[in-house]
């Protein structure tokens, strides 16, 4: 695959520029640099390999060539979107799932950022901001979504299990059909972006609404609680074992089904 091929295969969509790498660091750091030098809105970076792909908290994504998508979106925020900005990680993890409901699979949402697909994690988002003192300039959404086995990494590189699309599906996938997909649900989705339909379509994709979970910080304090919902801003509604309930943003903690 090269750039302009790719170019051809966005072409019918409203991306005003992108960039291509056969092999790049990460997707979200070239896009970081290109907001901060004026890439436009719905500028595209996709790379076919990362050597040094990021989830959150800097922890290590694995992209192995010609296996998965990696790609990340600029937004230029308007004043509306700015006051939703937490918003955005879920309007990725949205599209996706949009996308594998599209393909007769069920996907689930782990909030706040991660796609699974029976218990698996298929895909992972992250979003992340460039600041002019205290104007946001521009959200990048980098989306990471494993495709053949080969981007599946080995279990004892994950904390949670993980898979991908063609084995859920059981045949071939085409990489830059499914691109164009997912770029048309975020663009689709965006102008709902914290609507009342946004937000029940994610809460209805939930995983592990309604069952107990376990958040996890990295110093490794935990709250165990049920899981009962979203709130307006993002975040999740857990109840405790006392029967009060506590609001979770998302920070640094991570989901795990209570052992
Ligand atoms: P979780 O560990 O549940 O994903 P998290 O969502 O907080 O928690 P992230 O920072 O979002 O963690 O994701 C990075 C993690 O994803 C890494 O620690 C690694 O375990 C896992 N990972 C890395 N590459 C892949 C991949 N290609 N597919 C699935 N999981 C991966
Ligand atoms: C997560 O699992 O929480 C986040 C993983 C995000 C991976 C994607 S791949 C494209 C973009 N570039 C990166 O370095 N990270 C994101």
């Amino acid at each position: 695959m090269d750039e302009s091929t790719i170019r051809a295969q966005l072409a019918d969509l409203p991306v005003p520029d992108l960039r291509y790498f056969p092999s790049v660091g990460s997707t979200n750091d070239i896009a970081l640099s290109w907001a901060e030098s004026g890439a436009p809105d719905c500028a595209v970076v996709i790379a076919d390999e990362q050597t040094s792909g990021r989830g959150r908290m800097n922890r290590h994504w694995i992209t192995p060539p010609g296996s998965a998508l990696a790609f990340s979106l600029i937004f230029r925020p308007t004043p509306e979107e700015v006051a939703r900005s937490a918003l955005f990680s879920p309007l990725g993890a949205l599209a996706v799932s949009e996308t594998i409901t599209g393909l007769n699979l069920t996907a689930q949402i782990k909030w706040p950022n991660d796609v699974l697909i029976n218990g698996r994690k298929l895909c992972g988002i992250l979003a992340e901001s460039v600041w002019q003192g205290n104007r946001l300039q521009a959200v990048v959404l980098g989306i990471g979504l494993n495709v053949t086995p080969v981007s599946v990494p080995p279990g004892n590189l994950l904390k949670f299990p993980a898979t991908c699309l063609q084995t859920e599906l059981g045949s071939w996938v085409d990489r830059w059909e499914l691109l164009v997909t997912i770029l048309k649900e975020i663009l689709t989705w965006r102008p709902r972006l914290g609507s009342p339909q946004f937000m029940q379509t994610w809460e209805d994709r939930l995983a592990f609404r309604g069952e107990e979970i376990c958040l996890e910080t990295p110093n490794g304090v935990a709250l165990n609680g049920k899981l009962v919902g979203i709130e307006a801003d993002g975040g999740l509604r857990l109840r405790l074992a006392d029967g009060s309930e506590e609001r979770m943003l998302a920070g640094d903690v991570s989901l795990r089904p209570a052992s």
